[in-house]
This record gives C-alpha cells, structure tokens and sequence, in this order.
C-alpha cells in the first residue's frame, strides 16, 4: 500500500489564468507548457494504512501549514472516493528540490507527483497506468499539475463538458524533440507570495473587465505556439510568449484589488530580453512569469550564453539556473520512508 512517484514542473508559454468551474478545477482556456528537466522536481511517497486516523504530511522535511495539509487531504478524498476506501488514511513524504511557492510551480509536480503515487498505493490502475485519466485526477489538485504528468511539451484541454470529463492534457511533442530548448530561470526573489494563484485567478474572473478580451487572443495565440512546436521553430514563438504573458499579469493588475506579482527587477529583466532580441535583429529569447516575480526566458542552446551574460547587467537577481525539458511523472525504486 506504499508507492512513490517523481514528477517535473512545468512551466507554460499559453497560460492558465481563470475556472469556469471552481470545484472540479475546469479552466476558461486551453493552455500549453514544457515540463522542466530534474532539476525543477517533487518526489513523493504515500502509504495507505488501516491503523491511521486522518492524513498526515511531511513537506521538505517539515511540518506543512494547516491549509496544506488540507489540500492534500481533500485531494486524497476524490482518490479515496474511486477507489471505495472513503476511511482510509494516508501518510505522505514530499520533496521538492526547489523553494516552495516561490513561484517555480510547486504545485504543479507537487500534485502530479501526488496523484500517481497515491493512486499506485491505493490500487487505482486505470490511473495510476493511464496518463490522460492520472492528468484529469492531478487536475483537481491543481490546475497546472495536470500538464506535469507530461514530459516535453503538454496542451491542456479546457473541454466543454459540465463533469469535466473531455478536461485533461495531452502530450504535443516527446522530450527528445527539443532537446535545444532552454528555460534560463532569473530568481528575482525566492520567498513565498503574497497571494497564492488559486485566490488570484478567482479574482481576476470575477472583476476584470479585459479578462474576456485575454480569451479571445489566447485561441489565436494557441494556434501559433502548436504550429510552432510541431516545426520546432523557436523564432515563430517567441514573440507570442512574452505577449502571453504581458496579457496574464495585464489582467491581473486589471483586477480589484489589483494583483502585482511582478518587481523591478521582472521589469528589467522584460527590458533586458527585449534589448537581446534587437541586438540580433530577431527574436532568440522570450521571457514569461507565472504568478510570481521570477523570470522563465526560453531559448535555444546557442543563446543560452547571451541571455545570461545579458542576466550579469541586472542587480538584484538571486540566483540563474538552466533547465532543459524533461520528463513526464514516472515511478522510482527507492520511498522516501
Ligand atoms: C500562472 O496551477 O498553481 O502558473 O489550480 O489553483 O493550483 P491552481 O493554480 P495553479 O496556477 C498556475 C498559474 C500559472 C500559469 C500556468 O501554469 O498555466
């Protein structure tokens, strides 16, 4: 009844940002993602047994906060709902191998890593075995963790049913595909934020009037970022990334309160990416933020030196890694306990 599974983060050039339905974690538009190499991963073990009384966690060796704990014991509850074992418990073991809600999408691998292991222990093979249900399952954990049971590039599709049952993702090209491709992440500020992406995006959804604009560009948008992966052709992308990504935290900021997650040195770094791309005289980086100040700025191999070079001339960045894309979730030998 004990199983561990490792899954990569992702981090999405299309973005989610808004649910049609809150609960079941239905989302308003399609998005589309690379999963990042092992350096971005979460690890986790969970065990079933009959003599625990409720759930308990352990994140990063610690203690989790009480709404943690809570998330991951009301997920457990739609694994314990399948499988027809509503009173069993569990104790799970979580690492992650990056900060926590610092805006490197925990949540992502964190959920994916969760679903598969828990719905190994629990005996769940048609999910544990099937990656479009274990993307549906890892969806009502987080939104974006559906798109980690993937490696390479994932597009998770909204769908149009009420139950959520057509909503899931989907694989768009393996890992190997793009093995030049390169997410140089500039960590602006690694602690964690101020209003987490669950709350934000509700906000968003609920007052901001240019939030409807945002989804009409983004079919355009999904259209152009699908072609361009299938020709593994960077330079055709690029340019919608960064818009795609000015558009999210445009509604963001456009929401009541406004959300900012963005700091000055986001922006500088938006200046700095811009200013490579007319030195070259086309567009060879693009940079993107999720819900938090840090940059992802994807690019190929052969500029991966120019961007960071242009990184050495911002103050105030805390660290640069370089991740490749990696693999989908997949189940090692070793438990963490
Ligand atoms: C900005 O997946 O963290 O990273 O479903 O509430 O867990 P929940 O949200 P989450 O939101 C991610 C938002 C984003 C964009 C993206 O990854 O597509």
């Amino acid at each position: 009844m004990k199983a561990t599974a490792i899954a990569n983060a992702n981090i999405a050039i299309i973005k989610y940002w808004g649910r049609r339905d809150e609960a079941l974690r239905i989302p308003t538009n399609n998005s589309i993602s690379f999963t990042m190499d092992d350096q971005l991963q979460s690890v986790t073990t969970v065990e079933f047994s009959e003599k625990l009384r409720h759930d308990t966690l352990q994140l990063n060796g610690r203690q989790p906060k009480p709404k943690q704990l809570a998330r991951v014991s009301h997920f457990l509850d739609f694994v314990r709902t399948k499988a027809k074992k509503k009173k069993l418990f569990a104790k799970i073991v979580s690492k992650n191998s990056f900060p926590t809600a610092a805006g490197l999408a925990s949540s992502a691998s964190g959920f994916a890593a969760l679903a598969a292991a828990s719905t190994l222990a629990i005996g769940l093979r048609s999910f544990s075995e099937n990656k479009k249900n274990l993307s549906m399952l890892a969806r009502l954990g987080s939104g974006s963790a559906s798109r980690s049971v993937f490696g390479g590039a994932a597009e998770w599709r909204a769908g149009v049913k009420k139950d959520g049952s057509d909503c899931y993702s989907v694989q768009l090209s393996a890992p190997e595909k793009w093995k030049d491709l390169r997410n140089v992440i500039a960590i602006t500020n690694s602690k964690e934020k101020r209003i987490s992406s669950t709350d934000a995006m509700t906000r968003t959804v609920r007052t901001s009037e240019m939030f409807k604009c945002r989804l009409e560009s983004v079919e355009r948008r999904l259209r152009i970022v699908r072609k361009a992966i299938y020709d593994r052709d960077f330079e055709s992308m690029a340019k919608t990334i960064m818009q795609e990504s000015d558009s999210m935290h445009a509604v963001m900021l456009d929401s009541w309160p406004p959300i900012a997650y963005l700091n000055g040195i986001s922006l500088e770094i938006i200046h700095k990416v811009i200013e490579i791309n007319d030195s070259y005289g086309r567009p060879v980086a693009a940079y993107t933020f999720d819900a938090g100040p840090n940059a992802h700025i994807y690019t190929t191999k052969k500029y991966e030196r120019a961007v960071r070079k242009a990184l050495d001339d911002v103050d105030g960045i805390e660290r640069v890694m370089v991740c490749g894309i990696g693999d989908g979730v997949r189940y090692p030998k070793k438990d963490l306990f």
